[in-house]
């Protein structure tokens, strides 16, 4: 066994409803506030979501601004206007209220406007030197686990992206109600959901930091997943259901925050970057090429998992290995998701660029089973065409 350090938040709140009672969790939590900063994008303020929330805190005599121009996969801009408007508004407390986008958004105004640093100064591994303001993050899609993760993406320049990997972005409190969750569309649903399937396959196979918490929150978090992602795909108003997913996608984040992404990601980020397809579509387009790619070095591992999600599954431990590839094919295909990259916009012309692009995302190759070179990338790409 590896000896090996495990962070999460201090504080979950897992309760339907619980969204309803942010005003008296904040005034109970963090008291010595008075101006809390919502974060969110446009299509969750839609739902109307965001004024009981709103109206909570307020009956609570705490002021509310809210900040909703968060876009998918946030550039640089948006996060430095965001922070720039709170700062002159003298926000003392920032909520992510949203998917990854505007939970990741939330953690970079808080640490911006806990000291003075520049944002290209923390991108990396261990990079933010200061403190922040107090964060909650209430997720909205059953997918990032960014409300238990230490890691921000941003998406820097025109098409790459960047993490920002610090444990001062890990939030004070994280609030999972299913009934924020009901009015995610069903192909939003299914892509989050399997990218929350992904975070629980590549950190129960991480290669450096694979850790027996982490494990038994990926093998916990796939059962939950598994069990749930048709069913929340078919009937979204089933708030059990909805639950089920949210817990199984943070146990998921919580895993793969001390036991990193791997190649799945580092292939996936291109596709976002270059075509603007949604993280969770990105990474279910490559998973299953990746698998078979990994399996050489993983099959022991994907059996394990394979037994989680198709209970009773019989065989060698290579039929059970092939056996999670062939579950995961066939559940994208169930949730009516794209499948090639073809469906997305992609050709055979594109690859040599997504091939240069997936070899610089060395902070998650490097966790990878099995070691990926420029031709390996390319090889899996054309294979997902
Ligand atoms: N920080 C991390 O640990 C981490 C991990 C993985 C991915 N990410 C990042 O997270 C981002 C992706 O996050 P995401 O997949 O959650 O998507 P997202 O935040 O971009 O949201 C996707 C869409 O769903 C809509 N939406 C969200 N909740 C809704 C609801 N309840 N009802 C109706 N519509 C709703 C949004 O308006 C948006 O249009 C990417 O930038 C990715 O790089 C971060
Ligand atoms: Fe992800």
């Amino acid at each position: 066994m590896n000896l090996f350090n495990f962070q999460t938040v201090p504080r979950l709140v897992c309760e339907i409803g619980s969204a309803q009672k942010l005003g008296k969790l904040v005034a109970e939590q963090f008291a010595a506030t008075t101006h809390a900063l919502i974060v969110t994008d446009p299509g969750f303020l839609r739902t109307g979501l965001v004024d009981p929330l709103v109206a909570g805190l307020q009956a609570e005599n705490f002021k509310v601004s809210v900040y909703s121009d968060v876009v998918a996969d946030p550039p640089e801009p948006v996060v430095l206007q965001a922070a720039a408007s709170a700062r002159s508004s003298g926000i003392d407390l920032v909520i992510g209220v949203g998917g990854g986008s505007s939970m990741d958004v939330a953690k970079l105004i808080a640490v911006l406007l806990g000291g003075d640093q520049d944002l290209k100064s923390m991108y990396g591994i261990g990079n933010v030197k200061g403190s922040r303001l107090p964060l909650i993050q209430i997720p909205t899609t059953a997918g990032t686990g960014s409300e238990v993760t230490p890691i921000s993406i941003v998406t820097t320049g025109t098409t790459t992206k960047s993490g920002v990997v610090s444990p001062q972005l890990y939030a004070d409190l994280a609030i999972l109600d299913a009934a924020l969750t009901v009015g995610l569309p069903p192909k939003v649903t299914a892509a989050t959901g399997i990218d929350a399937m992904v975070h629980a396959i590549e950190a129960y196979t991480t290669k450096l930091k694979k850790n027996p918490l982490s494990d038994m929150l990926a093998r916990q978090a796939l059962d939950l997943l598994g069990k749930n992602l048709v069913l929340a795909c078919e009937d979204g108003q089933n708030l059990g259901v909805r639950q089920a997913m949210l817990l199984g996608a943070m146990l998921a984040g919580q895993s793969f925050a001390n036991a990193p992404c791997a190649a799945v990601h580092a292939l996936a980020y291109p596709i976002g970057g270059i075509f603007h397809v949604p993280h969770g579509l990105s990474n279910a387009l490559v998973l299953p090429q990746v698998l078979r790619f990994n399996a050489p070095a993983a099959a022991p591992q994907y059996a394990e998992l394979a037994e989680i999600l198709s209970p009773g599954i019989a065989g060698s431990v290579e039929a059970k290995s092939q056996g999670l590839i062939d579950y995961m094919e066939q559940l994208a295909a169930k949730v009516g998701i794209e499948t090639q990259l073809r469906q997305v916009g992609i050709a055979t012309s594109d690859l040599d660029r997504l091939a240069d692009d997936a070899m610089l995302q060395t902070r998650l190759l490097t966790n990878n089973p099995r070691a990926v070179t420029r031709a390996d990338a390319y090889a899996i790409y054309a294979a997902a065409l």
